[in-house]
């Protein structure tokens, strides 16, 4: 990891980001929450339920909340640390919203033309497609700035968002804070970190389409809270091709199928894919899977054990996100305090 980018000096923070809508999935966990764990230990964090973000498409109340737990859950059963890092829903931190509004200011249209996210989400509907879904990327840039985060772990996909949080950022640096002397940098250019393997994690069933909470069919993603046989059975049943497993990276050129489930495997198990295909390489997948399925359920059984647990006490869950929304709130409202000023509220 660079150490803070840009020209800003201020203190190196990562921040990120997952939606409490529906059931996480193996590439939430490979692409985000496991980076997040690993970075626990050196970094100050804070990650994110962003429920605010999930209802830019319509949610049932009773579910988002049921949802909003979960996460929480989920993300101290994969090991994330309450105490270490500041684990909170967007909600509950009011800078998340007014900062939203003032860069909702700064950002063009033209910026937000362009997200390929919202393409695909509004679909042919576009007129149809709420506010806030076409807005969304400009509350993503909102939560991170917020906290002046330097760094932001997150899938593949995000590419898009984080580059526009920088834009966000820069034209804000050059409306504003170029008006009063030392603010020229008054936001930090946020680094995404898109690590290893696990970055973009591909659909069990079309290696060309990234595994999805949206997918209508369950047998393309692994749910992180699934049972042990219906892991077992989606590996299984994953679509691959009839060839073995090659003996390096350039043979799975062409196959997208065989090249995700190897990425899996390296991501799972914290090696690279040249790695896998080394030991792996000449493998029938019929022998290959057998073994994914062992090293998945190594990783995924203990912390669904751990987040049944956690899931059965829903009043201690919902203090740990009051507490790190205090913390939040804490880092977040003098920095918004310092937006108002140099924007010109009164
Ligand atoms: P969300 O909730 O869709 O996904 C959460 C995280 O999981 C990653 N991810 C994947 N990684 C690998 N393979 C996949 N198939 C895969 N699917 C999802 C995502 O890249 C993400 O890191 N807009 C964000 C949430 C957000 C956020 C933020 C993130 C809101 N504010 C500020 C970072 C910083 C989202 O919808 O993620």
């Amino acid at each position: 990891m660079n150490d803070t980018p840009s020209a800003y000096n201020g203190p190196t923070r990562v921040f990120s980001g997952v939606q409490p809508t529906g059931n996480l999935h193996l590439g939430n966990y490979l692409g985000a929450i496991k980076n997040f764990v690993k970075m626990q230990d050196t970094h100050a964090g804070l990650y994110c339920i962003v429920d605010m973000h999930a209802i830019t498409v319509f949610q049932d109340p009773k579910e988002l909340k049921a949802s909003i737990r979960e996460v929480t859950a989920l993300f101290m059963a994969s090991g994330l640390d309450p105490k270490k890092s500041i684990l909170f829903n967007q909600s509950k931190v009011s800078a998340h919203a007014e900062l939203a509004w003032i860069l909702n200011c700064v950002a063009r249209m033209g910026w937000l033309n362009r997200m390929t996210q919202f393409k695909e989400k509004a679909g042919k509907h576009k007129e149809n497609a709420s506010v806030g879904l076409f807005a969304y990327p400009v509350l993503m840039a909102a939560d991170i700035l917020a906290y002046r985060a330097t760094h932001v772990p997150v899938g593949d996909d995000q590419k898009q968002h984080l580059e526009l949080a920088r834009d966000i950022a820069q034209k804000f640096n050059n409306d504003y804070g170029a008006l009063k002397q030392g603010c020229e940098n008054f936001f930090p250019l946020p680094d995404p970190l898109i690590q290893g393997p696990g970055a973009r994690i591909m659909s069990l069933r079309d290696g060309s389409k990234k595994m999805s909470k949206s997918e209508t069919s369950d047998m393309t993603r692994i749910n992180m809270t699934d049972d042990a046989d219906t892991i077992a059975q989606k590996i299984r049943k994953a679509r691959t091709d009839p060839d073995p497993l090659p003996s390096e990276v350039g043979g799975l050129e062409g196959r997208a199928e065989a090249r995700n489930l190897v990425g899996i495997y390296a991501a799972l198990s914290d090696t690279t894919a040249e790695e896998v295909l080394n030991e792996m390489g000449g493998l029938q997948f019929s022998e290959f899977k057998p073994k994914l399925v062992d090293l998945t359920l190594s990783v995924l059984e203990p912390i669904n054990h751990r987040f049944v647990e956690l899931m059965n006490n829903a009043e201690e869950i919902d203090l740990i996100l009051a507490d790190g929304a205090g913390r939040a709130a804490e880092i977040a409202d003098p920095i918004l305090a310092e937006v108002k000023e140099l924007v010109g509220f009164v």
